[in-house]
């Protein structure tokens, strides 16, 4: 199949490109779309038979659920059966954004979405590219990341193209993705909420909307932090231990210089050219690595770089990605999630 890549970048353009979207998308195709966390592979949310093959593209296990994705609070509210009003302040407070609410679903969701779950991820997305073409549609699209499964998300074009060319009719250029890591998903069937992915919107930030509501009286009593406000994820239907995983093998490491890190590396037994470091704050002088990046000391800078820094350590053949430890803080918690689940050893997936 050939794949075409359609620009966005003038209204004109912008706009021929909803509507080629819109019809491939209306016809049970599916299709790569830009969003502001990462590249999504959209179908028809109400169409099995589209979902299915976004499964099958992806060669995703029919086991893991695919968030819907909507442009109004009045379309979530169709794919839902419930819609307590936690999330109605979330929604309030966080979309269009990385925010993914987990609800209990409508019937008009096919079972192939929730993975036969009885609840549904809606999220409103703030991309103005797919918020337009969800509109034009008038239904709302499963979308999940546009890679293939346990892979790392794609936050632009190119890197979609890479992996999935040829096995999709399109993909839309929508810039390079502005969070740069996937949604945080807040379980709202469970009280309290449950962070299943921790994203950008930490809980020290969302828990603040949850916890006014407490205090109208709606919520526990006690008035404490619940345990799941610390940001640890649950286990997710698809929250395997490895995914968004390089080829190369990735490590998380603390240095205290250049020759600390250096005999780690030696340690390791990774040849030194083959090595690839990604610091933040002690940063080496890259003297016979293959390649030493250096990603902002800030949690929304670093998000927006971290996937394509390990695109490129793919495309360059690295075989040992070294990652510079990352603060403990909340608002570094959806990065180092990530990172996590990407140095991950999976034996079951050998
Ligand atoms: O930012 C995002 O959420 C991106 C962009 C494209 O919007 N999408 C994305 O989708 O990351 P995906 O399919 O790669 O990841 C969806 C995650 C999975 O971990 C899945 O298990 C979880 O959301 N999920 C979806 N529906 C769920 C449900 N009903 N209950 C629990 N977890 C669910
Ligand atoms: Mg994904």
């Amino acid at each position: 199949m050939k794949t075409v890549v359609l620009p966005t970048h003038n209204p004109a353009l912008f706009n021929e490109a909803v509507g080629r979207a819109a019809e491939l998308l209306k016809a049970g195709e599916s299709v790569a779309l830009p969003t502001e966390t990462v590249y999504g592979l959209a179908a028809n949310a109400l169409d099995s038979r589209a979902v299915a093959q976004v499964f099958e593209v992806k060669g995703r296990p029919s086991h893991n659920p695919v968030i819907v994705h909507v442009a109004s609070v009045k379309m979530a509210l169709r794919c839902v059966s419930g819609w307590p009003a936690s999330a109605d302040q979330l929604a309030a407070a966080f979309w269009p954004g990385p925010l993914t609410l987990v609800l209990p679903r409508s019937r008009e969701i096919p079972d192939i979405v929730t993975a036969g779950g009885s609840t549904v991820g809606v999220r409103w997305p703030s991309h103005p590219f797919i918020q337009e073409v969800i509109r034009a549609c008038g239904f709302p699209l499963a979308v999940p990341s546009a890679n293939p499964a346990s892979a790392v998300s794609p936050t632009n074009a190119g890197h979609v193209l890479k992996s999935l060319g040829g096995k999709i009719p399109l993909i839309v250029d929508g810039g390079q993705a502005q969070v740069g890591i996937e949604s945080t998903v807040l379980d709202l069937c469970s009280q309290p909420p449950r962070v299943l992915r921790p994203g950008m919107i930490d809980a020290a930030v969302w828990s603040t909307v949850v916890e006014m509501e407490g205090r109208a009286g709606n919520m526990r009593a006690g008035g404490g932090k619940p345990r799941d406000m610390e940001d640890a994820p649950l286990r997710s239907p698809g929250q395997f231990v490895k995914h968004y995983a390089p080829k190369a093998r990735l490590v998380i490491w603390e240095w205290r210089d250049e020759t600390d890190l250096q005999s780690q590396v030696s340690n390791a037994n990774f040849p030194k050219a083959g090595t690839n470091i990604i610091a933040h704050t002690k940063i080496p002088t890259g003297e016979g690595y293959g390649r030493v990046s250096v990603l902002p000391h800030d949690p929304a800078a670093y998000a927006r770089a971290i996937y394509a820094e390990l695109h490129r350590c793919d495309d360059t053949g690295a075989q040992l990605i070294v990652v510079e430890a990352l603060p403990a803080e909340a608002r570094w918690h959806g990065i180092a999630d990530r990172l996590r689940r990407a140095g991950a050893v999976d034996l079951s997936h050998r």
